[in-house]
């Protein structure tokens, strides 16, 4: 009887032992996760940050400042070229609002991140020239392209 109980003992230890190593491998990885999420959800914020001080000079909201909205297209352009490192497989959490479809449609989310990349580069090379007026189609077309991606693989 003793024996059967020690017996038992061992089994339940072993197995909760295992549920623990379980579970803390299982939190490492959401831990990576969420900070993956984070840095993606940084960049976006400051790539958005961007997109929000030139809408506003190429709306007329605020004044044209040239070589303020220079900058801001570089950084737009700067950013853009580094969000796809910000996708590893695995990075998702409950406060990610990625769509789980972009990491099995790799070719359509990349062609997407390719167009915007190409996007703010020429609204970069357009803003060093200071004519307002072929900044703002250049503008637009920056715009519609994070919008292509976000209808697709960003939630509401
Ligand atoms: C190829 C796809 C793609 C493109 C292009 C794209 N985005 Fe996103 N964006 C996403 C996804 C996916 C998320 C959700 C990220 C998450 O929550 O994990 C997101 C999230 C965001 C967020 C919210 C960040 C937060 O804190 O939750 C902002 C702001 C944003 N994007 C701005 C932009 C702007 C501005 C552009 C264009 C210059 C752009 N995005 C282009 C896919 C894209």
């Amino acid at each position: 009887m003793t024996q059967i109980r020690r017996v038992f003992a061992r089994v339940v230890l072993v197995a909760s032992a295992v549920a623990l190593a379980g579970s803390s491998v299982a939190s490492a990885q959401d831990a990576r996760a969420a900070q993956q999420v984070k840095l993606r959800q940084s960049a976006y914020t400051v790539l958005g940050a961007q997109m929000g001080l030139m809408a506003a000079q190429a709306s007329g909201r605020a004044p044209y400042e040239a070589n303020t909205f220079r900058i801001a297209a570089e950084r737009a352009a700067f950013i853009a070229n580094y969000v796809p490192e910000l996708f590893p497989t695995g990075s998702i959490t409950p406060s990610s609002k990625a769509k789980p479809e972009l990491w099995q449609q790799q070719a359509e989310f990349q062609r997407l991140m390719r167009d915007m990349q190409s996007k703010t580069a020429t609204l970069a090379t357009t803003a060093r020239g200071g004519d307002l007026e072929a900044i703002k189609p250049a503008f637009g077309a920056v715009g519609a392209s994070c919008k292509a991606c976000h209808d697709k693989y960003k939630a509401d």
